[in-house]
């Protein structure tokens, strides 16, 4: 199977998001990935739950929400509704993480944990199991257009090894800082999905550049 392309919403056209879902209903993208921040998890403040409820009926592809906020458990329901595939949830925003994982499943939704780039791969040994996903952040979390940290490469292959040594069917996702050539390395380290904001929606033909990092 190919790798998987996430678009982030966080970096379109706000006045325009009405064409700019069009584009990606248009495009090859796999999955539009969907930003919440609250302020206090991270240093800045996106959107919420009304902006998916408002794309939801004109969005064809599956919503990859990332929830950048404290206390994610508290919104399961809310983000189910909204008409999330996957919810990801951060690691370390999670105390009882077996047990919000398990309630994401219940509630429909794939599950999906997001590391920060300092949190080491080892803590999801006892869960990686339970999970259809693993999110790096390759950036840190808050900000679209940052730099690529190097060593995101290196930490996605210690996970596929983990992924692997564990026989499990885990994605990897990777989210910050993803352009042609940081994608070309990430997939030859393992990763499954790509999420690409600014590299996407700040490019003179978007549906073209979603179509090359598809291509890679
Ligand atoms: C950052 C967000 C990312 C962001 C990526 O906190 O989680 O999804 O939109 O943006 P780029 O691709 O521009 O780094
Ligand atoms: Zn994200």
């Amino acid at each position: 199977m190919g790798h998987k392309v996430a678009p982030s919403l966080l970096a379109a056209n706000f006045l325009n998001l009405q064409q700019e879902v069009e584009m990606i209903n248009r495009s090859e993208a796999d999955w539009l990935h969907l930003d919440i921040m609250d302020g206090v998890f991270v240093p800045n403040i996106s959107f919420g739950f009304s902006v998916l409820e408002a794309i939801k009926p004109i969005l064809t592809k599956p919503m990859d929400v990332h929830l950048m906020i404290v206390e994610p458990h508290k919104f399961i329901r809310e983000v189910a509704c909204a008409g999330a595939y996957i919810m990801n949830i951060h690691y370390e925003a999670s105390i009882h993480l077996h047990r919000t994982v398990s309630a994401i499943k219940e509630a429909g939704m794939k599950a999906g944990v997001t590391l920060n780039p300092h949190t080491p791969i080892n803590v999801l040994d006892d869960i990686i199991k339970d999970m259809d996903m693993v999110l790096l952040m390759s950036v840190n979390p808050g900000f679209g257009g940052q730099k690529f940290i190097e060593q995101s490469v290196e930490k996605t292959s210690r996970l596929k090894d983990l992924i692997t040594r564990k026989n499990a069917d885990t994605l990897i996702e990777i989210d910050g800082g993803v352009n042609k050539n940081t994608a070309q390395k990430l997939l030859s380290a393992g990763a499954d999905i790509l999420v690409a904001g600014n590299y996407i929606f700040k490019s003179p033909n978007p549906t073209q550049t979603i179509k090359d990092l598809k291509d890679l």
